[in-house]
């Protein structure tokens, strides 16, 4: 048996019959940039994550920006961010003219603490700090960071790339979010049909300011009252996700089973899993589990050797990536990003895995020796 890392292709019966249809439609109405599709799509994303404002962007990583943008991060502000994240979170910051430090992430949860954020803030005196909700996961600490960070008035962004339909006590992670966003990459739980991002907020105020910057800081058609960009959201991908949304809770309960499969089935003391915090729902985007930075390369070539694909997400700390050097305003490390990079393995897991291919990775996971 042969089992990939990934596979965006397993789609309900008559998904893409439906998404076609709409697509043959779309190229008949010309409705090709805006268009009822993009008001049809921010409707389902804002009734899905049960929040005040949802808006549709070009990627997720503009998302970020248009996020720190709105809530007004400028040059020379500085951004907390976890040194384990994808480099986006790092770029955003960079691109928006500010400058990012890092806080080092907990071994045990991989994401940052309560603790580990007040010692930044202390440190560096950032404007903002970037949340990242990763793995599926939420930050365990989520709902204390963002008490903390009200009370020191420091605007807190939340990445939710990685964490569209994962719950927090039942409700939705971004419900209660100041401004969270989000990525439509096509490998991501909600994945588009190219690129595509979301930002969500409980304030109106921003969501009017986040509209303008995304369309080239329109206040009418000619008339442009910021410094924005274009960031608009395609049809294409909008008909596509608005399509996905109708059958996302399927697809989580599919990936939630295979994560838990694995942390119930699989008993190799070689690997450690990672779960979530107990009032934490995950999405199942990743399974995640680390190991030791010695006992990783033999496994990844066993692995290799019964073809059974794998991630090692992230192969390394966001301070250390060359990118860096002339950006980074300071860090503090305790080397367990570093430590995460060279230990964590995250195993097959997609929406509508069969269950012969759960089982097969189970079985040689714990053959394993
Ligand atoms: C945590 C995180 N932030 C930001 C992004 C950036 O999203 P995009 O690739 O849509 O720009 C990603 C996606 O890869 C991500 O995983």
């Amino acid at each position: 048996m042969k089992i990939p890392f990934i596979d965006i292709l397993r789609y309900e019966k008559n998904f893409l019959e439906t998404v076609t249809e709409r697509t043959a439609a779309l190229l008949k109405n010309g409705h090709f940039v805006g268009g009822p599709v993009i008001a049809e799509f921010e409707t389902s994303l804002k009734n899905y994550t049960q929040t005040q404002f949802a808006l549709g962007c070009a990627n997720g990583t503009d998302a970020i920006q248009l996020a720190l943008r709105a809530a007004g991060v400028n040059k020379n502000d500085g951004v907390l961010i976890p040194d384990m994240t994808f480099w986006a979170t790092f770029e955003a910051v960079v691109n928006v003219g500010a400058t990012p430090f890092t806080i080092d992430v907990s071994k045990e949860t991989l994401h940052v603490t309560l603790q580990s954020v007040k010692e930044g803030v202390e440190k560096f005196k950032p404007k903002a700090l970037i949340l990242v909700h990763l793995y599926g996961h939420a930050c365990p600490e989520t709902i204390e960071i963002r008490k903390y960070c009200t009370e020191k008035n420091i605007v807190l962004v939340e990445d939710c790339a990685q964490a569209i339909g994962v719950k927090i006590n039942g409700e939705s992670l971004l419900t209660n979010a100041f401004v969270a966003t989000t990525s439509f990459y096509p490998a991501k739980v909600l994945g588009a049909s190219g690129d595509a991002g979301g930002i969500f907020t409980t304030s109106a105020e921003l969501a009017a300011t986040t509209t303008k910057l995304l369309n080239h800081g329109r206040t009418s058609h000619y008339e442009h009252g910021l410094i924005g960009w274009n960031s608009r959201v395609g049809a294409y991908e909008s008909t596509f996700l608005v399509e996905s949304i109708k059958h996302i809770e399927a697809r989580l309960d599919s990936r939630r089973e295979t994560c838990e499969r694995y942390r119930k089935e699989i008993k190799n003391p070689a690997l450690k899993f990672i779960t979530p915090a107990s009032n934490v729902t995950e999405n199942g985007y990743l399974a995640v589990a680390t190991m030791t930075p010695e006992s990783r390369p033999a496994f990844i070539e066993y692995l290799k050797s019964n073809d059974i694909g794998y991630g090692t997400v992230y192969p390394g700390a966001m301070s250390e990536q060359p990118g860096a050097k002339g950006h980074i305003g300071g860090k503090i490390s305790h080397g367990h990003a570093d430590w995460i990079a060279k230990s964590v393995i995250n195993l097959p897991c997609f929406a509508y895995m069969t269950k012969a291919e759960v089982d097969y990775v189970i079985e040689k996971v714990n053959q394993y020796k």
